[in-house]
């Protein structure tokens, strides 16, 4: 029996469709477990979504279905990605499997027993769109993670006793300085460990959408208590499994990751991952891809033009694994036509000709030693795959690729082919074996990372067997055979003509939006409306006085579905009186603390009896309810906007 090796992506939010983002951990993921596997390890792959919270719960609501319906549909968009890209999942799991309701329900009664979870109430503010408290924040601060601003809530809630593990965790890090990595991630961790550990609250009363708290009243689980425990769900029914070897994440989840987990982990007695390895953000034209920025970039349209290998190739290759890195469609291929279509696949293809050309195919015997330094490449390599460098374990094969190409121009194996003379046959010979045992090792070494193309070229080369069942331990110099049949060689990598093959992406990556803005109920974009409200000059606009404001204080207008009677710090001595046409869209609690633009010289007006100061900004579509202009931004109040 061969030692087990478990490693899991995020459960990724369904909020969402699949972008780039999530394909870049997915894919590592993958290529980590492809490269264990090669080492001999037994190794499972989980992934899956993470499906409960108020976000969930909003989406599936705007799009008049139900959680589950909505839920059911995003899910199945992330498992239809990664069967495209043919990624090697063993589990897939849903944080709404009945299952998984089980595990979250034991984990917290075990850790109730022992003492570690009690019931309190809190009051603070939270992000729905992180699904995050935001400790220290006062009403109307912006969550430091995305800029919205947070919404002020008090409720009953149970406590996790997280300040019991401080030492506990300090200890676990001091033992393991592998526990998280890369060192930038784990300084940071400790830095946070060291400031002291406060509470966490982990269940909702405001929330329906959720798995129950297995005591009286309304609870259900808070989202991180939950996800995180889907590690576990996966393979529960698999005896040896836990704990996991791996956790590959993103590094805004480090906290949850590397603190949360292994404390509730800690509190149920039970054993804790042994490694957790944060790697950077994908940036796209330098900024962080983000919804509300609008510059995702979608992975299935790169796959359909250039196939998967090669976004596998650019993200493993061009970016230092643990670091930011940015994603360009002229970076992408730039990369695949120098390294792919140039290097590894242009050796392969000239080798396997001459081979049929010079030889009729049969892979002659080699007379001399290797001119290579194919061991240290070898270790190179494999050491780079263990720590997780990817781009130095591939640049040690192109080193190796070079290496064979110089040779090749210096055997001019084209000008021996001519020659009788039995010591230049020898010659040739060694140099065609040379030159095809390089591309084989390559093939081999390459494998965890171009695992679609290296079947290909170990196909080529007659080589049995596929080339990921190759055990990386028994790989050495020499081990092709002399008298193998090789196959007729066909182009792996085609070389790609940038600017038509970066218009289709381009035109695809519209089509895919517009298809997931559909199937997540988004609005579709307004593109060919025609504008003609005549111009105005500029004196004109500065009439109107534009003002930051924040919502001190907010409620329905008795009688009335739609308004809600606010007042408004714009900076003044004395808020303004405000009644707004939004009751519809947002709750009180909701407009409460919230930055808002405020007409300010608008003539008042009576609604309900109310006089109205002014005005909050918002926009709209035909039909649509009203979405109130806000920043992302810091700006004090009274700011003019002009
Ligand atoms: O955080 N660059 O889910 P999520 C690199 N449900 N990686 C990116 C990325 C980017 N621009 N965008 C996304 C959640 N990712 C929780 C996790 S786990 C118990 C619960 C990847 O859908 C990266 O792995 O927001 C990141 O950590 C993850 O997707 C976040 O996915
Ligand atoms: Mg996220």
């Amino acid at each position: 029996m061969s030692e087990k090796y478990y490693l899991t992506t995020p459960i990724y939010y369904v909020n969402a469709a699949p972008h780039i983002g999530h394909t870049y951990t997915t894919i590592a993921a993958d290529a980590i477990k492809r490269y264990k596997t090669m080492q001999g390890f037994n190794v499972t792959l989980a992934t899956g979504t993470d499906e409960h919270g108020q976000k969930v719960e909003r989406s599936a609501k705007a799009t008049n279905k139900s959680p589950e319906e909505f839920t059911d549909l995003v899910s199945e968009e992330f498992r239809e990605q990664w069967k495209k890209f043919n990624l090697s999942i063993d589990r897939f799991q849903r944080t709404s499997d009945p299952k998984h309701r089980e595990t979250v329900q034991w984990l917290f009664k075990r850790c109730l027993d022992r003492g570690f979870i009690y019931p309190s109430s809190y009051t603070g503010q939270y992000c729905t769109s992180c699904e995050l408290y935001v400790t220290d924040a006062k009403p109307g601060d912006p969550c430091p993670d995305c800029g919205r601003p947070t919404e002020t809530v008090t409720e009953e809630n149970y406590f996790f006793k997280l300040s019991a593990f401080e030492d506990k965790l300090l200890a676990l890090f001091e033992a393991n300085p592998g526990f998280l990595e890369p060192a930038i991630r784990r300084n940071e961790a400790l830095a946070f460990l060291k400031g002291g550990l406060k509470d966490l609250s982990i269940t909702r009363t405001t929330i329906k959408w959720g798995i129950p708290v297995p005591v009286p009243g309304n609870h259900v689980f808070y989202v991180w208590f939950d996800a995180l425990i889907a590690y576990m769900t996966a393979v529960k029914d698999t005896e040896g499994l836990w704990p996991a070897d791996l956790h590959l994440i993103g590094k805004e989840i480090v906290r949850f990751h590397a603190i949360f987990w292994p404390a509730f982990l800690m509190a149920a007695d039970l054993p804790v991952p042994k490694k957790i390895f944060a790697h950077g953000w994908l940036l796209f034209e330098n900024d962080k891809m983000s919804k509300s920025r609008g510059n995702i970039v979608r992975a299935e349209p790169i796959r359909e033009v250039m196939g998967a290998d090669a976004l596998r190739y650019f993200l493993l290759r061009e970016i230092v694994f643990g670091s930011d890195g940015t994603f360009s469609f002229d970076a992408l291929v730039a990369r695949f036509n120098s390294d792919l279509a140039n290097g590894l696949g242009n050796l392969a293809s000239r080798t396997l000709s001459m081979i049929h050309q010079y030889r009729g195919g049969i892979v002659p015997a080699s007379t001399e030693e290797c001119p290579f330094e194919v061991r240290k490449a070898i270790a190179a390599t494999l050491t780079a795959y263990e720590n997780f460098e990817f781009s130095k374990a591939l640049e040690a094969v192109w080193g190796l690729i070079a290496a064979a190409d110089k040779f090749i121009v210096q055997q001019a194996p084209w000008t021996l082919a001519k020659k009788t003379e039995p010591e230049l046959i020898a010659k040739l010979d060694h140099t065609l074996y040379c030159a095809a045992e390089v591309v084989r090792i390559a093939t081999v070494l390459l494998a965890p990372v171009l695992p679609e193309s290296c079947d290909k070229i170990w196909a080529q080369l007659g080589m049995p067997g596929n080339v990921g069942g190759v055990h990386f331990g028994s790989l050495e110099w020499g081990q092709l055979a002399a008298g193998q049949l090789t196959n007729k060689p066909e182009p792996v990598f085609m070389r790609i003509d940038p600017v038509p093959a970066i218009e289709k992406m381009r035109e695809l990556e519209i089509a895919e939006t517009k298809r997931q803005n559909l199937l997540l109920g988004k609005l579709e974009e307004k593109t060919g409306i025609t504008i003609d409200t005549p111009t105005i000059a500029i004196d004109d606009f500065v009439k109107i006085d534009l003002r930051v404001g924040q919502v001190l204080s907010a409620e329905r207008v008795k009688g009335s579905d739609k308004l809600l009677h606010m007042k408004i710090d714009i900076g003044e001595s004395q808020p303004r009186t405000i009644v707004g046409g939004i009751a519809e869209a947002y709750t009180a609690e909701q407009m409460l603390g919230r930055k808002v633009v405020i007409v300010a010289n608008l003539a008042p007006r009576k609604l309900k009896g109310i006089e109205s100061q002014g005005m909050v900004v918002a926009a709209s579509v035909e039909g649509g309810k009203p979405v109130i202009a806000g920043f992302l931004e810091e700006i004090p109040i009274g700011a003019r906007l002009k």
